[in-house]
């Protein structure tokens, strides 16, 4: 059967009653029509009916692309769920719906970073890191890690220069950081930073490390990044009335029009949007963001100049073509509210009892009676059994705890030296004491879903959900299929990432 058209509904012209319309319906019909809008989760116009985004998966590379299951409607996650079953999914492209082929796909490298995949190239996003639900039914978002980034170089229709235009998207307000630069819209067409507001783009997140670009609390902000400053205001610095914005679905606004922008946002659950900034450009008519240099390219978790540090989660986000109206903005916030985003389950397969004692046996063939130790720090894997002296079964048993950088997943606690916690750091697997920091806890956490290889369970990384634990070469680590490092070798994946999990040895 052929697939439905990518361009399925051109303008929507008449937007009978709005609480019907999509977020790019209601952009339409308030003369600010949408020039790219990108989504995993659902179909932005009314009658979209077209491709949401395209998968890759470990097992043979086929790719497939996911459809909304209505016009209009929410992403047909059954079907990624049974394209990706026993393999692994990456998201390959994140088809725009306006009909100009403004389509999302891996970022190239750039003038601040080369990526870590092949020719530079910035990893693609696992298919199953963020998944959700809306209106109680299931999608998936994009979980952007640091070194993720998505991008188009050959926009069509986006804003140039200092002409006008809006972008709100949708965010997970729980996951950020500090490294540059979340971002979702405009940025250079050539990956490289040329000098000041060569960029128009919405960032999240909690500044660009240096201090600059913050506003009350301890964040996340929803700033906007004009090139060279993530601007809470058009102070470079600071903005004490920019709220810390970390509900778990935050929209995020930035609008830009002739030495006038603005920052909005709101809970993407509830409420209305405010107006969290209101102005002119940065420095004044002599400055250099006052007539703004815009290039158009799209960019998706990273910074124009391929900067790809950060890290966040996005589910929906359109640019437009012209400056929104508050209004215009306030019914596609009431769309967003009454699309009921709600977290799903970051587990599958198997369940993991909290507070219990696990042990994790290989099922490598000819591996299948070692399971995963700690000598010290390293995390490696080692022959044990009833024989076993009573040291080695503690150091194969860990407690099963709740995820201390997300409370849906797990952490996993030494038995033999209590406060310690099994963690990936540069990749490898270590364990170290808890020091309390956001990055341990990120680190530290992982979600379980049912093994690759159909044995046991295979343990997630929540903060690289593309990577899991794996033995290789006697090491643990954490691994992609197919990834940059010798140890994402694809061979053996599936059995080398499977593990049974059955009650520890002490
Ligand atoms: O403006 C912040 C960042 O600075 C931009 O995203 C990047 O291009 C530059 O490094």
């Amino acid at each position: 059967m052929p697939a439905p058209s990518k361009i399925a509904m051109g303008v929507a012209a008449t937007v009978g009653t709005l609480v019907s319309a999509g977020p790019c319906d209601i952009y339409a019909a308030g003369g600010t029509p949408c020039v790219a809008a990108h989504s995993t989760t659902r179909a932005l116009y009314d009658r979209y009916t077209g491709s949401l985004y395209q998968l890759k998966r470990g097992s043979d590379d086929q790719r497939r692309d996911i459809f909304p299951l209505t016009a209009g409607g929410v992403a047909d996650a059954a079907s990624q769920d049974k394209f990706c079953a026993g393999t692994t999914c990456l998201i390959t492209v994140i088809y725009d719906q306006s009909g100009r082929s403004n389509d999302l796909t891996q970022a190239p490298p750039g003038g601040a970073a080369h990526g870590p995949e092949i020719d530079g190239y910035d990893y693609l996003a696992s298919a199953v890191g963020a998944p959700v639900t809306l209106n109680g039914q299931k999608a998936y978002g994009v979980f952007s890690s640091p070194f993720t980034g998505y991008r188009n170089d050959r926009p069509n229709g986006t804003a140039i220069n200092d002409e006008s235009e809006g972008m709100y998207a949708v965010f997970d307000g729980t996951h950020f950081n500090t490294a540059c630069c979340f971002d979702y819209g405009n940025a250079e067409i050539h990956n490289d930073d040329p000098g000041n507001a060569h960029m128009e783009a919405i960032y999240f997140g909690t500044g660009d490390g240096s201090g600059r670009g913050s506003g009350a609390g301890s964040g996340p902000w929803i700033m906007a990044d004009l090139e060279n400053g993530l601007f809470p205001s058009e102070d470079h610095i600071h903005n004490p009335n920019l709220p810390t914005m970390n509900s778990r679905f935050v929209t995020a606004v930035v609008k830009g029009e002739h030495n006038h922008w603005a920052i909005r946002g709101g809970n993407g659950q509830q409420g209305p949007l405010n107006t969290l900034f209101d102005g002119v450009r940065p420095d004044g008519p002599n400055g250099e963001y006052f007539k703004m240099k815009k290039e158009g390219a799209i960019i998706l978790g990273i910074g124009g100049d391929n900067s790809n540090g950060a890290q966040g989660t996005f589910y929906e986000g359109v640019m437009t073509s012209g400056y929104p109206t508050d209004d215009t903005e306030n019914k596609v916030q009431a769309n967003i509210v009454a699309a009921k985003y709600a977290p799903a389950n970051l587990n599958s397969g198997p369940g993991l009892q909290i507070g219990s004692s696990v042990s994790l046996r290989v099922t490598t063939p000819g591996y299948s009676d070692r399971y995963i130790v700690h000598d010290s720090d390293t995390v490696d894997t080692q022959v044990v059994n009833s024989n076993s002296d009573y040291g080695l079964k503690q150091r194969a048993s860990f407690h099963v705890r709740q995820g201390l950088g997300n409370g849906g997943c797990y952490s996993f606690e030494s038995v033999d030296s209590p406060g310690q916690f099994v963690r990936h750091s540069n990749y490898k697997l270590v364990l170290n004491q808890n020091d309390n920091s956001k990055i341990f806890h990120e680190d530290a956490t992982f979600c379980s879903q049912a093994g690759l290889n159909g044995q046991g369970n295979s343990i997630r990384s929540w903060s690289y959900p593309t990577r899991y634990w794996r033995h290789f070469g006697g090491i643990g680590y954490i691994a992609s299929n197919g990834g940059p490092h010798d140890f994402d070798n694809k061979g053996f994946f599936n059995d080398d990432v499977s593990f049974v999990v059955s009650t520890g040895f002490a």
